[in-house]
């Protein structure tokens, strides 16, 4: 796949709007669409997203009329257009000439039309049409003047990330034939002497299907990897076919956070801009903390470039099992939130609640009541704050922060069933890692374990279960040009094809961190050991390593009980001008706090006293101006210490020593860039 050079989006301010579905409704309520819209401050919508059967109600038989009439409506009212093109998901006159195109699960049933996204993603006949559509849309509305923004089918793998039908098992095979050149090569490195796995012929090899047992490991990592690409491959198509017709017109899909089953680093590589969909869980007190880590991530994939904010929910969703509402203010502080880490967009699902279907319960910018319903005064009253923000449109986030981002590492730990614990799960580990440095008042960019790091005091690998010597010797010369390195358990264990590494963990990190793992040592379900750090013992549940540190190898912290007592478990190794951590358990947030807390002393860094994780600040900076967001996520009004004389971008006043944050309150302070970002507290 290659990068291509990235066109921008040419929208001057803020882009405010969200996904529209005019074909849901007759056409006399576009005119209040269209009015309400403006009022509200809309410059952006999403649309006809999932329209193909409407745009083609038979096969080569296409009715444009209706979208002709609401582009020219929308563009007339200055509102501007991301274009779907309308292949998220399959008419039913396509599946049912082509059944085969039904994905199929881990089982072996096929999946049936009725719902959406029910295509084989490597099914040549999909692609064949999604193609052909693609053009269709292009051709039809590419020289239209509104449209600024491709946005290419809809949140890939949302419903269907892996199929294991035959065709995909070809497609399966000639993926495999690249990666491994000969079947030799493939039962190298599918260790296939294990349990009697030799191939003899390509077609004996199948998706990983429901077996009598375990799975063997580098056919389901493999598979992982397949399935992703089989997807990015689809991508590619539309995006080609984009290229081809409107090369000036940028292109995106929307990603769904941080998400497992796509690997983003490389669909972020082939799209113009990142867009992601984010639906913090309103009963959750500290979803944003999780939100705060996948910005991090969408602002990284595409090195700091902002990215857009194209899904939210104004209120409550319709897919949890229970879908609390958001509080009065909760859209605004959430929404503002991702402003807060470089999206230079604020946009819903969706703009007119929907009246039927699987959606009509999930809340929309404009409610069933209409102008009177509170999302669409809570909404409006945001369009126009959001105008105040312009500014901040174009800046970027800064960070000392790197947390290292790695699917490999993320589907290897956590794809077979054959592993030391399936407690140790990559996501609740890089969750954990993240939320300690929230409490410390940090904001965290996602980052490859190969770099770059030239942005970062302190990278942290919560866990990298597969490890080369590549990711090795960045990570090396990173700390040794003065950086810290923090690495979290189970970390250099395999290489690519999941084999262990010689000697053990922690393979080729073992010079960098200056220690050696004899065992894992995970702890039964309730067993909850201890680990001593700097005097205060910390809980370590579900994992723990019996290690032995080298001779220059400092040892900070030992498990305190259990059958490891005494021994080493959190270690730093100088290496250069900076070093080398190893944390060799799980453990809890004061545990991590405690340690990260030594780590950004190490590294000049500034950390907060007062852990409350509704406090979070950071900022966005022009070339010279700082502006420092601060916001209070919960009920309870704070109250912080801010740099006297700054300008608050939503009230227009200037700030004094100290601010008070009412509940789900915000300010955006201006400040001349000064060389570290202004680091923001809360009084105590
Ligand atoms: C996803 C989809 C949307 C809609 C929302 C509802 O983000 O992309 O089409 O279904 O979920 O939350």
């Amino acid at each position: 796949m290659t990068t291509h050079h990235t066109r921008p989006l040419r929208l001057e301010s803020l882009a405010f709007g969200g996904d529209y579905n005019p074909d849901q409704w007759s056409e006399d309520v576009w005119d209040e669409d269209i009015r309400l819209m403006i009022d509200a401050g809309v410059n952006l919508v999403s649309l006809p997203i999932f329209s193909w059967p409407q745009l083609e109600p038979e096969p080569g038989v296409f009715d444009w009329g209706w979208l002709d009439r609401i582009l020219a409506k929308l563009w007339h009212a200055g509102i501007r257009i991301d274009l779907a093109t309308a292949t998220a998901t399959p008419p039913s006159w396509l599946l049912r000439a082509h059944p085969e195109m039904l994905p199929m699960d881990a089982e072996g049933h096929r999946l049936e039309f009725g719902s959406r996204q029910a295509y084989c993603p490597s099914s040549p006949v999909w692609r064949e049409n999604v193609a052909r559509m693609t053009r269709a849309m292009a051709e039809r509305y590419g020289d239209h003047p509104g449209v600024v923004l491709w946005h290419i089918s809809n949140e890939y793998g949302d419903h269907t990330s892996r199929c294991w039908c035959p065709v995909s098992a070809r497609h399966f095979r000639r993926w495999l034939k690249d990666r491994y050149g000969d079947l030799n090569g493939l039962n190298e490195a599918w260790g296939v002497n294990v349990w009697g796995q030799r191939y003899t012929s390509w077609d004996h090899i199948e998706t990983p299907r429901r077996a009598p047992g375990p799975g063997n490991p580098t056919q389901l990592l493999d598979f992982e990897r397949f399935s992703s690409d089989a997807l990015l491959e689809l991508f590619q198509l539309e995006i080609d076919v984009l290229r081809e017709i409107t090369p000036d017109i940028p292109v995106t899909t929307n990603f769904m956070s941080m998400f497992r089953d796509l690997d983003y680093w490389d669909f972020a590589a082939v799209e113009d801009i990142v867009t992601d969909d984010a639906y913090p869980d309103p009963a959750d007190p500290i979803a944003h903390v999780g939100a705060a880590l996948n910005y991090g991530l969408m602002r990284a994939l595409k090195g700091g470039q902002p990215w857009l904010l194209l899904e939210s929910s104004a209120s409550g969703t319709s897919w949890r099992d229970v879908n609390v509402p958001k509080a009065p203010g909760e859209m605004r502080v959430d929404s503002l939130q991702a402003v807060a880490h470089g999206s230079d967009a604020v946009m819903f699902f969706q703009w007119r609640q929907a009246k039927y279907g699987q959606e009509k319960f999930h809340s929309s910018m404009l409610g069933h009541r209409g102008e009177r319903s509170r999302t669409y005064r809570e909404t409006r009253e945001l369009g126009r704050e959001l105008q105040q923000l312009r500014e901040v449109h174009g800046t970027r986030v800064r960070s000392r922060i790197g947390l290292v981002v790695d699917w490999d590492s993320w589907w290897g730990s956590t794809a077979a069933e054959s592993l030391p614990s399936q407690r140790l799960n990559w996501a609740h580990q890089a969750r954990a890692w993240h939320r300690a440095m929230h409490l410390l008042g940090h904001p965290v960019d996602a980052v490859r374990a190969t770099g770059p790091f030239d942005e970062y005091d302190v990278v942290l690998v919560p866990n990298l279960y597969i490890a080369d010597s590549a990711q090795a010797a960045a990570l090396t010369s990173f700390a040794e040009q003065g950086g810290r390195v923090v690495v979290g358990p189970f970390s250099g264990v395999v290489d690519a094809t999941e084999k262990v590494h010689d000697g053990g963990a922690p393979g080729p990190l073992r010079d960098l961190l200056g220690i050696e793992v004899d065992e894992h040592w995970p702890h039964t379900d309730g067993v909850t050991e201890q680990v001593t750090f700097a005097d205060a013992a910390h809980d370590n549940p579900f994992w723990g390593e019996w290690i032995d540190a080298t001779d220059k190898t400092e040892v900070r912290g030992c498990y305190a009980s259990g059958e490891l007592e005494g021994l080493p478990a959190i270690t730093r190794r100088a290496a250069g001008d900076g070093s080398a951590w190893y944390v060799s358990a799980i453990l809890d947030d004061a545990g991590l706090v405690a340690i990260f807390r030594d780590v950004l002393a190490e590294a000049g860094l500034p950390a907060r006293d007062s852990l409350n994780p509704d406090f979070e600040s950071l900022t966005r900076s022009s070339a010279d101006t700082d502006y420092t967001f601060a916001l209070n996520h919960g009920r309870e009004p704070l109250t912080i210490d801010v740099p006297p004389g700054a300008r608050d971008l939503i009230t227009g006043a200037t700030t004094g020593a100290s601010l008070e944050l009412g509940r789900f309150g915000v300010a955006v302070l201006a400040t001349p860039r000064a060389d570290q970002a202004p680091f923001l507290t809360l009084r105590v």
